[in-house]
């Protein structure tokens, strides 16, 4: 199995808050799947505990997507449409992974799923998911 020793686990820190209680703990839950599959990956788990841990962490990614999206229409986030195509393009590289997982037994592709995810969590979730944390500020909905 190809470990790539790069991969940390990701903590959690206040400086990731979008200023937004249900959200933030959305990221939490996130970074919480991603550490699962780190070390899910890094223990030489079972075929079935990874695959579990992928479907969990793919499924919420989706609820999460769903729910910020909904968010970043009611407050009116004037880069919505932009950053719900960055979902969309990390959901079809999700599903494309995914793709390849259920056609057999890839562990190429496990570790590049666990090494997107990881990506993911940290460009997407801690720097990406900032911008409307400035556009909340902005309008006075946060203090
Ligand atoms: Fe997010
Ligand atoms: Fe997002």
């Amino acid at each position: 199995m190809l470990v790539c020793e790069s991969w940390k686990p990701v903590v959690w820190s206040s400086q990731y808050s979008v200023g937004v209680d249900a959200i933030d703990d959305d990221h939490k839950k996130l970074i919480h799947l991603f550490n699962d599959l780190l070390s899910a990956f890094a223990n030489g788990s079972a075929e079935r505990v990874l695959r579990d841990t992928i479907a969990r962490a793919i499924d919420y990614t989706e609820t999460h997507f769903a729910k910020e999206e909904a968010f970043l229409q009611q407050i009116s986030f004037p880069f919505a449409v932009e950053h719900q195509r960055e979902h969309r393009a990390l959901r079809c590289e999700l599903d494309r992974i995914a793709a390849r997982l259920s056609a057999g037994r890839d562990h190429h592709a496990d570790a590049e799923l666990v090494a997107f995810l990881g990506n993911w969590v940290v460009t997407h979730v801690l720097d990406h998911d900032q911008a409307y944390f400035a556009h909340l500020r902005s309008i006075g909905a946060i203090g």
